[in-house]
């Protein structure tokens, strides 16, 4: 159902082109999300996967300009570089000072950061969950919670605690932040003394190598929406923790990658595409 049809596939040299470039990348589900968006409505285009080690994204992105390039997702970990690379920024990439999407805008690269706003509408659009009034917990301290901070605050959320292996980083993004009324942190060690929240993010990277935040059963009560920015494998050891703490919602982050790239689709195309339908087909192939 997503894939481009042959026709178009076989007539790539005058399509315009867009791609994910990441290091590893092939994992990545951008290709087979933006053909169904284009599929849906009716834009031909040729999607691909494109591996670039750190350190030559700038260079990737000026050949895949010359090439008929005018779109590209950028995932782990060149979301810095890639800001880097670009002219041009958003408020929203500027203030993050990394980027997720690049448009070609004839000359040059225009960056922005849709993953904030792709989480929000996740929340909101299709679990119809508000976050203003909220006390929540972000879990991490690395370039996936910066990414999603902002956001958060401006959803209205009432207070934000950060807590991190390293307390360090969580002082530190604290202090970026610049909002000490709403904005905290906590030792990780010493959550059982933080009382409970209304939402707690996992914004770490310990699902990916395997591994899982050792979090106390105290921070949620039965209302508790719980969040994993990733999803599949690195996901399940933080949603088994949510479900055993018994959370009103156990939620990965399938949702937000599907709505972050249908921002991206909708800066490239000036159209947003229907969300619900590929992230069906998504999550029932995650059911396997
Ligand atoms: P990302 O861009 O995915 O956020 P990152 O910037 O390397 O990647 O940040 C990874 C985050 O996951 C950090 O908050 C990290 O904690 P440290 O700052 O202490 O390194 C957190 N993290 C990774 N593995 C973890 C583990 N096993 N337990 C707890 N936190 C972990």
């Amino acid at each position: 159902m997503f894939e481009a049809p042959k026709l178009v596939d076989d007539l790539n040299v005058t399509l315009a082109r867009y791609a994910v470039f990441g290091h590893p990348v092939g994992h990545s589900k951008s290709p087979q999300i933006h053909r169904a968006f284009a599929h849906q409505l009716g834009i031909a285009l040729r999607y691909d996967a494109i591996d670039a080690a750190p350190g030559t994204l700038a260079t990737a992105l000026s050949r895949f300009a010359a090439e008929g390039g005018v779109g590209a997702n950028i995932t782990l970990p060149l979301k810095g570089e890639a800001f880097a690379a670009a002219r041009a920024h958003s408020a929203r990439a500027q203030k993050l000072g990394v980027a997720n999407t690049l448009a070609w805008r004839g000359d040059h690269w225009y960056a922005d950061n849709t993953d904030g706003e792709g989480l929000i509408r996740d929340l909101g659009e299709r679990h119809r969950i508000d976050l203003r009034g909220r006390r929540v917990l972000l879990v991490g301290a690395g370039g996936a919670a910066q990414g999603v901070l902002p956001a958060l605050l401006e959803a209205g959320i009432a207070k934000v605690t950060i807590t991190n292996r390293t307390p360090e980083r969580a002082d530190q993004l604290c202090d970026w932040i610049g909002d000490p009324a709403r904005v905290q942190t906590w030792y990780l060690d010493d959550l059982r003394r933080a009382g409970d929240f209304d939402a707690v993010f996992n914004a770490t990277s310990a699902g990916q190598s395997g591994q899982a935040v050792d979090l106390p059963f105290s921070i949620a009560n039965p209302r508790t929406l719980a969040y994993d920015l990733s999803y599949g494998k690195a996901a399940s050891a933080f949603l088994a923790w949510a479900k055993t703490a018994d959370c009103a919602y156990a939620l990965d982050g399938l949702g937000m990658l599907v709505e972050q790239a249908a921002l991206a689709f909708a800066l490239w195309h000036g159209q947003r595409p229907e969300t619900e339908p590929v992230y069906a087909q998504l999550r029932a192939e995650a059911r396997g």
